[in-house]
This record gives C-alpha cells, structure tokens and sequence, in this order.
C-alpha cells in the first residue's frame, strides 16, 4: 500500500460542501419500485408518509415499546435518519458479529443490504428473526455472481484438472447461496478488512484463488498487499463463453478474479484524483479497496470503511482529506470532524442507492408492525446453505 502522507492545513472552518446531483434521480425516500435494479421490488404494507413530522416521535415510541426484544443493526452507509435509532453502527462484518452477539433479541432489524441480513440470519439462533426494513435493498454488486453461473465455472476448472488446486474466497459482500458454495468447497469469506489473512491462508491451501465476486477488492489485495503481479491476475466474465479465458490462462492465472464490481465506489477515478490533489495541495486521498486499482494505486491510503472510520478519527485537526467512499459515511465524518476538511472525492452525487432505501418510514413501519404482533420482510436463509455458509463464515472468524 501507499505510504500514508498526512498534509496539515491552517484556518480551517467550515468544511463540507454537498456534491451537485447527478442526472440519476434516487427513488425518493425509498417509496416506488425500481425494475432496473438488482431486486426491483417494493416494500408491502402501508408506509408513513415522508413528511410525517411525527416520525421520529413514532420510532422512539415504538423502539421503546419493544425494549430488549428488537436489536437495531445499522450499517455506516445507511442515512443519518435511520442511523439515529441503530443499537450499534458498523461495516457488515462487525454488524454480523453483533447480531451472533445477541441471542436474546427476538427481532435483529437490519438497516443494511440484503446479504448482510442473509448473513446475520445465517449467525443468529433458529428462534431469532431478521428483518430487512425494505426488500428492495439488495447489493448490485452481489448480484452479479449468480449461483448458476458460479458453477459453470467451477465445472470448467474441474474438465481442466485444476479445481484441485483453486481455493474459493468470496467478499461478505456475496448471497447466501455463493457463500454455501465457497463453504462447500473448502473456501472462505472474507471482508474488506481481513482479505490478505484470508488470501494468505488461501493459498496455504492450494496454488489459485478463485476471488468472487469483487474484480477490485481481489487484485488490490493480491497485487498491493500480497506482492502478486497485475499478469497473475486474469479476469472470469460470466457473460462470455468459458469466462473469456483460455485453458492456457486458466492454468497459469493465481488468481482468477470474478468480473464484478461496485457500482459506488467503482465511480471514482483517477481523474478524481488528479483533480483533487490540483483543487486542495496537500491532501491526503483515502479510498475503500472496492475502487479500482489504479485509483487505489494513486491513493495515499486504501482501506475498509471501519479503517477509514479510524484513519479520519486519527488525522490531526486542520488536515485535509479526500475520502473515496459512500457519500453518507463520509458527509457523517465531515460533520464530525469541523476542525478538519474532509470532502468527498468525487464532485458528483454517490449515494448508494439501495443502502438507501432504508429510511424513516420503512423503519417506522417495521418497529410498528412489530408492535402490533405482525412480522415483516423476514429474511431466511434455507438450513441446508446456511450450513454450508456457515462452514465459509465460520473459517473466516478463525483465520490466523
Ligand atoms: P464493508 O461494510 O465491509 O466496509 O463493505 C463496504 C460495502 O460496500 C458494504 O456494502
Ligand atoms: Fe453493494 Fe456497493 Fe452498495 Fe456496498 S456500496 S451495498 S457493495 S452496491
């Protein structure tokens, strides 16, 4: 990774400037349905409406009602509006290891993604429910391995005699249904914050890595954390026949890298940052390893949300950064630090949108329907891929 290079500015005031909207209108407070994107469902039921000033009067309400026996989980890309009720804040392996840490709520309300819920269902006790405040909230980026199409590719590594040597690793940020496949060949999950620990005892296993379904978290660990060359890595497209990859790449290839990315932080480039370092000399640019590899290249530090959390906590007063993550983490932290300019590195809007989705209204619908005895929106994972998930999950939470 780059060296961290901290630059200190004086007379620093007020520092955080909204982005300008991009032509993408968002789904406006998470009402109405969205056919393009990865789940293009709506929330059933009957919302609040938006402009309902008792809103927050009513989730308190209904919060305190309920008492130990709901646990709000909020994961740090999730609105300043829905964050305010959370229990506990995190990225979605700290949220996964708090909903395991609470065996006595009966409800884990999850304002996060689908596949953060799928996980804490997969974690949390039979008896437990976990509940998505909006079913519309998945992950473009886990939706780009398909199950299906996972194992063609397995079936081709297996006609070409190599599956023996290739080791599954799957992001968190994966379905149920790929983590039960990585678990049921001696794989493991991994998070943002663990993926050279997990590479690293990957390939104490076996000589290839078969990284799903993040192109840019794998080959910014190989190659920036694990001295692997840019030519180890070649890239499976699911859309082209045989991944696109002849049987001599597949032989060759350490690590063989699922084409799928993140939509937000796959916006940034190095054009973003050229432009930054001319805009405010001295700035430091600190990204999330979802970016692509030559913005995290260009990058002074690359880490997980939660290190960027701590990077940003750390910084000393006056000094300037330019942070390549979800516009609602990093609007929290400008706010939170006044005495430091911290800005978005893109200029345009980067919200990600199915994050989102969770507002107020879906949250004072949930708490509400709760209530009054009605459980919405469960999430359930089948026992037979919750196990095999389970196996991946739980050598990821044993990893040296
Ligand atoms: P983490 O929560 O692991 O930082 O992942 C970032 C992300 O994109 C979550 O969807
Ligand atoms: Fe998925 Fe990216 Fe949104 Fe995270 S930020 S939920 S990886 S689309």
């Amino acid at each position: 990774m780059a060296v961290p290079r901290c630059a200190t500015m004086t007379n620093v005031t007020s520092t955080w400037t909204e982005p300008s909207n991009t032509a993408t209108a968002l789904l406006l407070l998470g009402r109405g349905t969205d056919p393009a994107s990865e789940r293009g469902v709506d929330c059933p039921g009957d919302l609040p409406a938006p402009s309902d000033p008792d809103l927050v009067a009513r989730a308190t309400a209904a919060k305190a009602a309920l008492g130990d026996r709901v646990f709000v989980l909020g994961h740090h890309y999730q609105r300043d509006e829905v964050i305010q009720f959370a229990d506990v804040t995190g990225d979605s392996f700290k949220l996964a290891q708090q909903a395991a840490a609470r065996p006595d709520a009966e409800f884990i309300v999850f304002c996060g993604v689908h596949f953060m819920a799928e996980s804490a269902d997969i974690l949390t006790k039979p008896e437990q429910q976990v509940i998505l405040p909006d079913l519309a909230a998945g992950c473009s980026m886990a939706d780009m391995a398909v199950l299906g199409q996972v194992e063609t590719a397995w079936e081709r590594f297996v006609d070409l005699g190599i599956a023996g040597d290739v080791v599954p690793v799957t992001y968190m940020n994966s379905s149920a249904d790929i983590k039960g496949f990585v678990g049921r060949n001696q794989g493991v999950v991994c998070t943002s914050s663990n993926a050279k620990r997990a590479l690293t005892w990957s390939f104490e296993q076996g000589s290839k890595v078969f990284f799903l379904p993040d192109q840019h978290l794998g080959r910014n660990t190989a190659v920036l954390e694990m001295g692997f060359d840019l030519e180890d890595c070649v890239l499976y497209d699911p859309h082209k026949p045989g991944g696109g990859l002849t049987d001599d790449e597949l032989r060759d290839a350490k690590m063989i890298l699922w084409r799928g990315h993140c939509s937000v932080h796959g916006r940034f480039t190095i054009d973003s940052v050229r432009e930054v370092r001319e805009r405010v000399p001295g700035v430091n640019v600190l990204v999330h390893p979802e970016c692509r590899h030559d913005v995290v290249r260009a990058a002074d530090q690359v880490g997980s949300t939660e290190y960027i959390i701590k990077a940003l906590d750390a910084a000393p007063a006056g000094s300037a950064w330019a942070v390549g993550t979800e516009l609602n983490l990093v609007r929290r932290m400008a706010l939170a630090h006044p005495d430091k300019q911290i800005m978005f590195l893109d200029r345009t809007v980067c919200y990600c949108s199915t994050m989102n989705r969770i507002d107020l209204p879906h949250l004072v619908w949930t708490l509400e329907e709760l209530v009054a005895g009605r459980v919405p929106n469960v999430i359930t994972v089948d026992e037979q891929t919750a196990a095999n998930a389970r196996v991946a999950l739980d050598q990821m939470l044993a990893l040296p």
